[in-house]
């Protein structure tokens, strides 16, 4: 599928998509109410599907995922609190230190390895303000990231998640997973999202990456905490009034867009094992999973950007070292081929 107008090639992001022809007739001809008022019945119809699918008992649609783990951030803690998550956790690394400025709490982080954390890490990391002499602050919630993005777009296996839950919840943590791409982790491991989310009190869920919609996120948790994450979202300027044109996009996207992720995470494969046979450049395969490729480069990967730039072609470069690849709706078999003649031809 090719509906971008452009002639580069982005592979900076799944979050570049834009909503085919097909899903933007279903936006315009959505219904809509006002949905400060309640009565947006397209978001209350992708609420409640989302809700359904993840086992939870509610949903709250948010213009973002930033803006969505910040609510189930804030409603989860009070100032003062410590949130558990791995070192490289969008939460921590790329949410403009939202978990601070509005929460008021601290981050332990976790060393995990290839930025999935263990069960024994979390159980570490947490620590209690009760029996501390008040030295500590009060871990209450840990985060889980599924998939990692800075971890390669890897999956946590469903005992993983379990046990990290269990070690949460049995030291009276609340649990959250920052599922901005958890449908492709569904895709890639074959567990349901309900299954896979079933030890976790919230869930946040993006419509605007792999899935293809252009802005939103779902929230998904019990009634009583939805509720008050309603409040927040009003709070924090993010209730909404014909929401719903957004919400038929997402509906679309879970009608049109989820089974296909397998087309992207195949392609991220072949690119990952293609880059990875090149002199220039190196992949841990193990990492490649869904559709994300970090490449070490052999040269500085803001060259390697640039160079690939030049021929039309965008990638991030992520660090010094490394590129990433990120394979969406939008790029097809061609733009890979493409991709491989200029990496073998220019490194
Ligand atoms: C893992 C993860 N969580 C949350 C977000 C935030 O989403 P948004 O950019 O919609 O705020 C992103 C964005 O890329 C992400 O990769």
């Amino acid at each position: 599928m090719r509906e971008h107008p452009s002639s580069r090639i982005d592979f900076r992001s799944d979050t570049v998509t834009q909503p085919t022809k097909a899903m933007r007739e279903a936006m315009m001809n959505a219904p809509v109410g006002d949905d400060v008022l309640g009565d947006d019945m397209t978001v209350i119809e992708l609420q409640e599907r989302v809700a359904a699918m993840f086992g939870k008992e509610a949903g709250l649609f948010i213009a973002s995922g930033t803006m969505s783990n910040a609510i189930a951030l804030k409603t989860h803690t009070v100032p003062g609190d410590e949130i558990v998550c791995d070192k490289t956790a969008h939460i921590y690394r790329y949410e403009g230190g939202g978990y601070a400025a509005l929460c008021g709490a601290s981050i332990a982080l976790v060393e995990g390895e290839k930025s999935l954390m263990t069960p024994e890490q979390v159980k570490a990391l947490i620590r209690k303000a009760d029996g501390s002499g008040s030295h500590y602050p009060n871990g209450s919630l840990v985060c889980v990231e599924n998939t990692s993005n800075l971890g390669g777009g890897a999956c946590y296996d469903l005992a993983t998640l379990d046990a990290i839950a269990e070690v949460a919840t049995s030291m009276d943590c609340k649990t959250h997973v920052d599922g901005a791409r958890i449908f492709n982790a569904a895709i890639a491991t074959g567990v349901d999202v309900a299954r896979m989310c079933q030890a976790y009190d919230s869930v946040s869920i993006c419509f605007s990456k792999g899935l293809g919609a252009p802005i939103g996120s779902v929230l998904v948790g019990s009634s009583d905490f939805i509720a008050q994450a309603h409040r927040w979202r009003k709070m924090f300027g993010g209730g909404w009034r014909q929401a719903g044109i957004l919400a038929a996009g997402c509906l679309y996207a879970l009608d049109h867009h989820v089974e296909r992720l397998k087309e992207d995470h195949d392609r991220a494969s072949y690119v990952a094992s293609e880059l990875n046979s090149l002199e220039a450049f190196s992949v841990d395969l193990d990492t490649v999973q869904t559709n994300m490729v970090y490449v070490e480069c052999k040269q500085p990967a803001l060259e390697v950007a640039e160079i690939l730039a030049a021929s039309g072609i965008d990638v991030f470069d992520i660090s010094p070292t490394h590129i990433r690849i990120v394979i969406h709706l939008h790029i097809t078999d061609e733009d890979v081929q493409r991709l491989l003649e200029v990496c073998a031809s220019e490194f």
